[in-house]
C-alpha cells in the first residue's frame, strides 16, 4: 500500500465529489495499491467509470448517475446536442449497469429539473449525496441497537460481510459496513470476516482496507469459507448490503451473498440487509424480476490480465445473485428495521411521508 493510500485512509473517504465543474471518483480499481481519483466532465467517461467499477457499489452509482445528469446537461451545452442526444446520453448513464436500482432512481429523482438548467440539476445532485450519507449514519444507528437487542452485547460480535459496503460504496460512511462501524464505536466488534469476494475482490481490495482504515480486527477469507465458518459457530450475524431489494423482501447483493444467507439460515444467526430506501424497488414484485448483470467471461478466467484457467474453458460471470425474502432476518433502512422474513414489504413504512 503507498504512503498517500495509507495517510489518505486516515480520513473519512467521499468516493464521489463535485470540484471544478467536474466530478472525481475514486479509482476503485486502483485500490488498496494507489488511492487515485479519475476527473470526469463528459458522459462516455462516466459511462466507462461506471461499467469498469471506477465507481461501484449501489449508492455511490446512483449519486454519480445524478451528477451525471448535470454533467451531460453541460456537454450538450458546449457541443450543441440537441434535445435527443441529450436524452440519449442520459439514458446511456442510467442503463450503464442494470441491478442496482439506485442508478435510475437517483437519474429520475434529477431529471424533471432538466428545463430549470446545470445549476438546478447540480443542486438536486448535492442533495442527493447529502441524503445519502445522512440515511447511513441514521442507518447504521438502527442497525446497530437490532442487533445488540437481537444477539446480545453481553460480549463484542463476530461479523461477517460480504462484498464492499463502506463509504467506497456510497456517498459516506457505507451501509453493512456502517453499522458495523458504529458497532465497533461502540466497542461491540471482536472481529470481522470479511469475504474476497470473487472476482473482482471488492472484500479483500476495499473492505479490508476500509476495516484497516478503522482499526477494526478483521479476517480476510475465501468466499469458499463463509458457510464453514458460519456453521462451526464462529460467527455472531452476518450483515450484508443490497443492490435492490423486491417487493417481497428478495434482495440482489453481489454474488456469493446467498450462500451466506442459507448458511446464516442453517445455523439460526441473523441474516441482516442494510439498505437505504433508494435500494428498495416496490416496483419489482420479486426476485425473478430483477435484471442480474453478467459480465464479461475474462474476469473469472484472468487474474491481473494472466490466463488461469485452460484457454477452451468458458466463464460464467453473473456478478449479483438474489437472496429469498424469506432468509432476510431483517431489512434495515433509515426508517428502521423490519423483520420481514418473507411477504411484503410495507410500502407506507419505506417510501411514505
Ligand atoms: O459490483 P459492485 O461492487 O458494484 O457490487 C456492490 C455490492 O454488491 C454491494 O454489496 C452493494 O452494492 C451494496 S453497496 C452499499
Amino acid at each position: 500500500m503507498s504512503q498517500e493510500s495509507r495517510q489518505a485512509s486516515r480520513q473519512e473517504l467521499h468516493a464521489v465529489e463535485w470540484a471544478d465543474d467536474g466530478l472525481l471518483l475514486i479509482d476503485q480499481t486502483l485500490l488498496p495499491d494507489r488511492l487515485e481519483r479519475l476527473r470526469v466532465t463528459d458522459v462516455d467517461t462516466l459511462v466507462d467509470a461506471i461499467r469498469r467499477l471506477v465507481v461501484r457499489g449501489a449508492p455511490a452509482i446512483g449519486v454519480a448517475g445524478a451528477y451525471g445528469v448535470a454533467l451531460a446537461l453541460r456537454q450538450a451545452e458546449r457541443a450543441g446536442w440537441d434535445r435527443t442526444a441529450l436524452l440519449a446520453a442520459i439514458a446511456r448513464i442510467r442503463e450503464a449497469r442494470p441491478t442496482a436500482v439506485n442508478l435510475a432512481v437517483c437519474v429520475d429523482r434529477v431529471l424533471p429539473l432538466l428545463d430549470q438548467g446545470p445549476d438546478a440539476v447540480l443542486a438536486e445532485a448535492h442533495a442527493v449525496l447529502r441524503e445519502d450519507e445522512q440515511a447511513n449514519r441514521t442507518m447504521a444507528g438502527h442497525g446497530a441497537d437490532w442487533l445488540v437487542k437481537r444477539v446480545g452485547a453481553l460480549r463484542p460480535l463476530r461479523l461477517l460481510t460480504h462484498c464492499n459496503t463502506g463509504a467506497l460504496a456510497t456517498a459516506g460512511w457505507g451501509t453493512a459496513l456502517g453499522v458495523i462501524r458504529e458497532l465497533h464505536a461502540r466497542d461491540l466488534v471482536e472481529v470481522v470476516y470479511a469475504d474476497e469476494t470473487r472476482p473482482l475482490l471488492q472484500g479483500s481490495r476495499l473492505t479490508a482496507w476500509e476495516l484497516a482504515h478503522d482499526g477494526i480486527p478483521h479476517y480476510v477469507q475465501a468466499d469458499g469459507a463463509a458457510a464453514g465458518t458460519i456453521l462451526r459457530g464462529e460467527v455472531d450475524a452476518a450483515v450484508v448490503g443490497a443492490d435492490r431489494v423486491a417487493a417481497n423482501g428478495d434482495t440482489a447483493n453481489k454474488v456469493g451473498t446467498v450462500a451466506v444467507a442459507l448458511a446464516c439460515a442453517e445455523a439460526g444467526i441473523p441474516f441482516l440487509v442494510a439498505a437505504p430506501t433508494t435500494t428498495v424497488d416496490l416496483a419489482t414484485a420479486s426476485g425473478e424480476g430483477i435484471h442480474i448483470e453478467l459480465r464479461g467471461e475474462d474476469e473469472v478466467l484472468e487474474w491481473g490480465g494472466l490466463r488461469t484457467a485452460p484457454a477452451v474453458s468458458r466463464g460464467h460471470n453473473p456478478a449479483f445473485d438474489v437472496t429469498p425474502g424469506r432468509l432476510v432476518t431483517a431489512l434495515v433502512t433509515e426508517r428502521g428495521v423490519l423483520e420481514v422474513a418473507a411477504g411484503q414489504l410495507p410500502a407506507d413504512h419505506l417510501h411514505g411521508p
